[in-house]
């Protein structure tokens, strides 16, 4: 299933709606995202609305007229549409998208900014020879991953289990060989690389293949590690962007919870419920110490990353040391 996908990604025709932010960030979700085993599985709800411009669900088919997109039942069965466009709850910014076999529909009008794909998995080949390990050996076809790609949240505890990395220089990405598999993949290094590829270049942006094969949880490093090192890899800009849209967007939340309970109180005293009035009273001021605490924590945020920027961003991971540690 995934050659024609694959190839299609490295470059993609997006079609441009209103944009905030310099770049493109193109998040796919799978629907098999929340399937996943374990601490792998990505809930809709999980994913954070402010590291995308753009989320896709992919895949839709074409119906049999040519003219309808058709979801396939798993979504409409989980209810995904919906539970994805309730993301945009948290930033209404964000365009959802339906994905056709790697092409974008949209409603809008057509525009080819060109879009960088990022893998956020590796791919595994059977070598002919085992001691033949170069870049360009020859392989006698896909390894253990059967062809889908070993997800970097797999890859990561292979390398944090000891395996040892090599290098493409020319490529400027790692690869490692176990027994008579050859993977190569995306660590937090490439990915830096390939968005700055995409600032230096004035590219439009990324897309990202996919986000529930990140390191959502955080189990080998931080949450989201390889979505946060794209970007900061497209600029401080991005990254400085993306804290002050997920700040207010957690004050907003805050906020309507207190319009709320202010509403509560002014019913329940109107109707001379004098107990749901003190309790609702008690929430609100709850609610108001929360969002001192946040605002408080939010400014201390703030000020590390306006340093940070002004230092010249998060430093690039090191080339001479593992991609995940212990
Ligand atoms: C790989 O190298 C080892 C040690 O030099 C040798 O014994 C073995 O036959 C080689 N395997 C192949 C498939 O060439
Ligand atoms: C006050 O409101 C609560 C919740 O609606 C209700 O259960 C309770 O009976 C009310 N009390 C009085 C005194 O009206």
């Amino acid at each position: 299933m995934n050659t024609i996908i694959l190839a299609s990604l490295l470059v993609l025709l997006v079609s441009l709606t209103e944009i905030h932010g310099e770049f493109i960030k193109m998040c796919y979700y799978s629907a098999w995202a929340a399937y996943r085993d374990g601490d792998q599985a990505l809930k809709p709800e999980d994913v954070d609305a402010h590291h995308c411009t753009h989320l896709a669900l992919a895949y839709g088919t074409i119906d049999a007229s040519g003219k309808r997109v058709k979801f396939p039942d798993v979504f409409e069965d989980m209810h995904l549409p919906e539970r994805m466009n309730s993301l945009r709850d948290h930033n209404e910014d964000l365009n959802m998208v339906l994905s056709v076999g790697g092409w974008m529909m949209d409603s809008e009008a057509w525009s080819n900014m060109l879009v960088l794909g990022i893998p956020y998995y590796g791919r595994s080949f059977r070598l002919q020879n085992p001691n033949m390990t170069m870049p360009g050996a020859p392989a006698l076809g896909p390894g253990s991953d059967g062809g889908e790609g070993i997800p970097v949240n797999k890859i990561c505890h292979l390398i944090r289990g000891g395996v040892q990395e090599q290098y493409i220089p020319e490529q400027k990405v790692p690869y490692f060989v176990m027994g008579d598999e050859w993977v190569g993949f995306d660590n937090l290094r490439s990915v830096r690389e390939k968005a700055m590829l995409v600032a230096s270049n004035h590219l439009g942006g990324v897309a990202l293949w996919t986000l529930d094969q990140d390191d959502h949880r955080g189990v080998c490093g931080e949450k989201w590690s390889i979505t946060f090192e794209v970007i900061h890899g497209l600029g401080r800009a991005e990254y400085v962007d993306y804290v002050a849209a997920k700040q207010e967007s957690l004050r907003t939340l805050i906020n309507h919870k207190i319009v709320h309970t202010s509403k509560e109180i002014g019913y329940y005293s109107d109707v001379q419920n004098s107990t749901m009035a003190a309790r609702k009273e008690a929430e609100l001021e709850q609610l108001q110490n929360d969002l001192a605490t946040l605002q408080d924590q939010q400014q201390k945020q703030w000020m590390q990353v306006q340093r940070s920027a002004t230092l010249g961003g998060k430093a690039i991971p090191p080339l001479d040391q593992p991609s995940w540690k212990l």
